[in-house]
């Protein structure tokens, strides 16, 4: 008991710390945008209150101990590479003005010339950011990014989208399963992965170079991991080879078209059984305090297909790719969607 309680106090200290460092830099960076905050105008629907943006985080936080409680992942203090990230400060406040000069000139097209042979829709500075996805520097500068957008939250709710992997794989009877993260990134999501289970076998799968290069580098010390550089619509994995895909944050920033090739191409990877856990912003009236929200923050950061994906019929959009939902969460700013893979029945495995 007492134990549990010290436990308590050191993830409600770590996460407030968290959430004051990565707040204040999200409050600076603000500040150098005030501008830009001040021109949005009124929104279709009212923006959230303080008190209800706390109250959502404080579900998330509790919600996040519960699930340690429960066992199924251990408590988040991994002081070094907490360390490591907060050194990012310096550099993200240096980037910052540079961000939001771009923002002003709406120059959202920088890395269009550079990223040739890549998709047409991915060659732009997403969010306003330096060199877009394609550079070692924007890899170093985007965790840190990240958490201070979610004032410190961003972990804590990709560590929501680890509970239906981790009961998949706790009752599925395959021997060695295989995980893919698709828009991996610089493989955050997979080092907590492969720190919870490192027997785990993992594919990183992503269409940046430097991302994966940096994800390659984080996840260096951890054996049975893949990392592809590949679009997440025409993968060079087998048919029928994955047992669980997870993409988080990755499908608000895919036009209407590569979302429906992504959904057949995860379709098409994953065995009968199958799991896909989408995790991504919240839709319209999914949490209705945050609705406006939804209507403003594509154009204050550079979201060119987000207000698409935030009314997208996500069950259409599955369903038509041949994967049911199973299971649905909110996290915060972020839904959880689980489908699965329907098993096939003993007449469709004699025709094969
Ligand atoms: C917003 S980031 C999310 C990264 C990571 N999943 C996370 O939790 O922070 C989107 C990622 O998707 C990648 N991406 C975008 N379009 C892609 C595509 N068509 N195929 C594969 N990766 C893509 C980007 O390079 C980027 O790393």
């Amino acid at each position: 008991m007492a134990s549990t309680t010290a436990q308590a106090l050191t993830y409600t200290a770590a996460q407030a710390a968290r959430v004051a460092f990565y707040g204040a830099h999200y409050l600076a960076a603000r500040v150098m945008a005030r501008q830009i905050f001040s021109d949005i105008g009124e929104p279709p629907h009212p923006l959230p209150s303080l008190a209800s943006t706390l109250a959502a985080m404080r579900d998330l936080f509790v919600q996040d101990w519960k699930n340690i409680e429960a066992g199924l992942y251990p408590m988040p203090v991994d002081i070094a590479s907490e360390f490591r990230l907060a050194l990012g400060s310096t550099r993200f406040l240096v980037d910052a003005p540079r961000v939001v000069a771009r923002n002003k000139r709406k120059a959202h097209d920088e890395v269009r010339t550079r990223a040739n042979g890549l998709p047409h829709y991915y060659r732009q500075n997403f969010h306003f950011q330096t060199d877009g996805y394609l550079s070692d520097r924007s890899a170093r500068l985007y965790d840190f990014q990240v958490e201070a957008l979610f004032a410190g939250t961003a972990d804590a709710m990709r560590r929501r989208a680890w509970v239906p992997v981790t009961q998949f794989l706790n009752r599925t009877r395959v021997k060695k399963p295989v995980l893919l993260d698709i828009g991996a990134g610089t493989g955050g999501f997979l080092s907590f992965v492969k720190s919870v289970r490192p027997e785990l076998r993992a594919i990183a799968l992503d269409l940046s170079e430097p991302y994966l290069a940096r994800a390659r580098q984080t996840l260096r010390k951890h054996r049975n991991v893949e990392f592809v550089v590949a679009p997440a619509e025409a993968t060079p994995l087998p048919n029928a080879s994955i047992d669980a895909a997870i993409s988080i944050f990755l499908f608000h920033e895919l036009p209407p078209k590569v979302r429906t090739e992504v959904a057949k191409e995860i379709t098409r990877v994953l065995k009968p059984g199958g799991i896909f856990v989408l995790a991504d912003t919240l839709q319209y009236g999914d949490a209705p305090a945050f609705d406006g929200l939804l209507d403003v923050f594509p154009s204050l950061v550079h979201e060119p297909y987000y207000s698409s994906y935030a009314r997208a019929d996500l069950d259409g959009l599955f369903g038509a790719a041949g994967l049911k939902r199973t299971g649905t969460d909110i996290a915060y700013l972020t839904k959880i969607a689980v489908f699965e893979k329907p098993k096939r029945n003993r007449r469709q495995e004699l025709r094969n």
